[in-house]
């Protein structure tokens, strides 16, 4: 049976850069699923379909290829927020989790990030991680993320952003963001993207070493 890395948390924990270093590190295949939710709601938007209707959304959904998933042409802000709403709706998750399963067999292991990971779409994975940092530092790196890029940002619109994402993601009925009851917490408030691998690594390789 091949590894499963499972990686939950809110957004702009640093789930995403730790998964990719995760990955290369143990020559897994990586998936944001992220990209799977963001993937549906930009191609209803690009269709000028509406984002409430649940049949519409889950044939969306059905078409997605975990293959083609390109974050640079899905990061639009519009895109998150109306990833966010379709992801409430539960014939969506059905269809994105299913292809998202398919994924985590895939030899000699996988990575996957995202929300649900350990909850739901991978509830045997080997290793279960829940990053965290909290949401004033979060709303610190979408930031600086966007004034780096050469852009200009405001930060108190940022934090907003973040916390109605958070409650979105925590309060929704099926499938909400929380850490897994056997999911190991890293909070990343105060690590550098080095320190946070360091620590990733340390409960991953002790989690191998049980498993083998
Ligand atoms: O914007 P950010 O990078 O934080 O989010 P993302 O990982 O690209 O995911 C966009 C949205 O998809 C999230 O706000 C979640 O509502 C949803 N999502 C989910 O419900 N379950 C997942 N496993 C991954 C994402
Ligand atoms: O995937 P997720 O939305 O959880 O976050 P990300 O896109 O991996 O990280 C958000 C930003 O925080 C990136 O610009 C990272 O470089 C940065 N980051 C950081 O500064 N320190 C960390 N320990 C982790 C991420």
């Amino acid at each position: 049976m091949s590894h499963v890395i499972a990686i939950d948390g809110p957004a702009a924990a640093g789930k995403g850069t730790l998964s990719r270093r995760i990955a290369e590190e143990y020559g897994f295949h990586h998936l944001d699923t992220g990209l799977t939710y963001r993937a549906t709601a930009k191609a209803l938007l690009d269709a000028g379909l509406p984002l409430d209707d649940e049949a519409v959304a889950e044939k969306m959904a059905r078409e997605v290829d975990l293959y083609g998933l390109d974050r640079s042409v899905l990061s639009a802000h519009s895109i998150g927020e109306a990833a966010s709403k379709i992801a409430v709706m539960t014939a969506v998750r059905r269809a994105l989790v299913e292809a998202q399963r398919a994924f985590s067999r895939k030899e000699p292991g996988t990575v996957l990030d995202g929300r649900d990971i350990g909850t739901v779409v991978c509830p045997d994975a080997t290793v279960k991680l829940y990053v965290t940092a909290s949401r004033e530092v979060r709303a610190k790196r979408r930031y600086d993320e966007i004034v780096s890029g050469g852009g200009t940002a405001d930060y108190a619109a940022i934090f907003e952003d973040v916390k109605k994402r958070d409650e979105r993601d925590m309060g929704r009925v099926d499938s909400p963001l929380k850490p897994a009851a056997d999911a190991h917490l890293l909070d990343t408030s105060e690590m550098s993207i080095e320190a946070a691998f360091r620590a990733a690594k340390t409960l991953i390789d002790a989690a191998l070493k049980k498993k083998i």
